[in-house]
């Protein structure tokens, strides 16, 4: 066996500096780095404050919207529920609206509603599932309506099972839809971004990315990863000095009349308006917000969720979410009791995927 170097040795038994202390002088090395250490924190610190006034000061007074006129926003998942009413909202403000969606009769009314409002409006059938298909067709939409400069990650879906119920491939299509699509879509539209400084991506997130629920664990999960997606977008964007393209993610609470959480039983907290929600993102897009949780008291509530003991916060999201999809099939030892429950060759059969939008679509602008 090949004996280990002496310098390496002691420096694996901590007897001797690392390659990187060994950089900084003998004669500063202790000195160096705490002086240093303290400068640096004494900087961030009086920096951090800096901005935490800035915020204060702008969450008080009005913020000052941004003009949308003639920007070219994409939103995936337009053809339906929240996707909908935003591509309204937007196209009243001006845009030229693109809408991507796997539901092609979805896509169809949504576009002949924002036409119908006076809106300019492009639909194109995409699987946000297939990698390809998004490069595809996002060079389609470069083509054929130019540069995308307003990009809403709004595609979602949900598998609603406890997690041993939940067909793998329905776990893999929540990540691919929920989270993976969010890659290539930024890949594809932000290098135009970023080359004309003028672009802004919006990630619609969930309460859920914060807080685990039952029978949500891969939808939880995927927006959980949703939330960092987009955090270590912006910081990487700040950190290339790119101060025109910004990002904002929304976070919502259960929200009624769309096609995901219909059946919710959700107490405590009410279901929010599908319209307050979209005129929610939209004000949040105008004034270039961060996060914005709905409702905003949540977020005052988000950090307890560190501090108080475990038990309490399990009861607290218990009582609120009673059962988050309760027409979902049950476990293995209630089945038998679930005479009703489709089944296909004698198994049950897994809920269809929000791919169709329900019927009562409030679509009020
Ligand atoms: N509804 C809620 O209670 C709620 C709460 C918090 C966050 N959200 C999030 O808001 C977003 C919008 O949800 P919604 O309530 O409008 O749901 P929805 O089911 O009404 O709309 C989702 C849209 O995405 C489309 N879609 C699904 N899979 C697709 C795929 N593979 N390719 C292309 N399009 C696809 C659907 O066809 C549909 O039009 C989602 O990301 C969702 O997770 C919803």
């Amino acid at each position: 066996m090949e004996t280990m170097h002496t310098e390496t040795q002691e420096y694996i038994n901590g007897m001797a500096p690392g390659p990187l202390t060994r950089e900084i002088p003998e004669c500063m090395r202790n000195k160096y780095t705490l002086i240093q250490s303290i400068f640096d924190l004494t900087v961030t610190l009086l920096t951090a404050i800096g901005y935490l006034i800035q915020g204060i000061y702008r969450s008080l007074f009005r913020r000052t919207k941004k003009d949308l006129k003639g920007q070219i926003a994409l939103i995936t998942g337009g053809g339906g529920g929240l996707g909908s009413l935003i591509a309204l909202r937007l196209a009243r403000l001006g845009c030229v609206v693109v809408l991507w969606d796997i539901n092609k009769q979805g896509l169809e009314d949504t576009v002949k509603l924002v036409k119908g409002i006076g809106g300019k409006c492009f639909g194109y059938v995409v699987d946000l599932a297939a990698r390809e298909d998004i490069y595809r067709v996002a060079d389609q939409v470069k083509r054929e309506v130019g540069c995308v400069s307003l990009l809403v990650n709004n595609a979602g879906v949900v598998s609603g099972q406890l997690l041993l119920d939940t067909p793998d491939h329905l776990i893999q299509r929540t990540f691919d839809v929920n989270i993976i699509a969010h890659f290539w879509t930024v890949k594809a539209f932000i290098p135009d971004m970023i080359e004309s400084n003028n672009g802004h991506i919006v990630t619609i997130a969930s309460m859920a990315g914060h807080v685990g629920v039952p029978k949500l664990v891969d939808y939880c999960a995927s927006k959980s990863a949703a939330c960092g997606f987009h955090e270590a977008l912006k910081v990487e964007l700040e950190s290339k000095g790119v101060d025109g393209v910004h990002t904002s993610l929304i976070c919502p609470y259960f929200i009624r009349a769309t096609g995901m959480f219909e059946e919710v039983q959700s107490r405590i907290v009410p279901q929010l308006n599908s319209n307050d929600v979209a005129d929610r993102v939209v004000y949040a897009i105008r004034t270039n917000e961060n996060v914005a949780v709905i409702p905003s008291y949540l977020r005052i509530l988000l950090p307890f969720k560190w501090i108080v003991p475990w038990a309490s916060v399990s009861e607290i999201i218990r009582s609120m979410v009673t059962d988050a999809m309760p027409g979902s099939p049950v476990p293995q030892a209630d089945r038998k009791m679930q005479a009703d429950v489709p089944k296909i060759n004698g198994k049950v059969e897994s809920r269809p995927m929000t791919l169709i939008p329900p019927a009562r679509h409030d679509r009020h602008v």
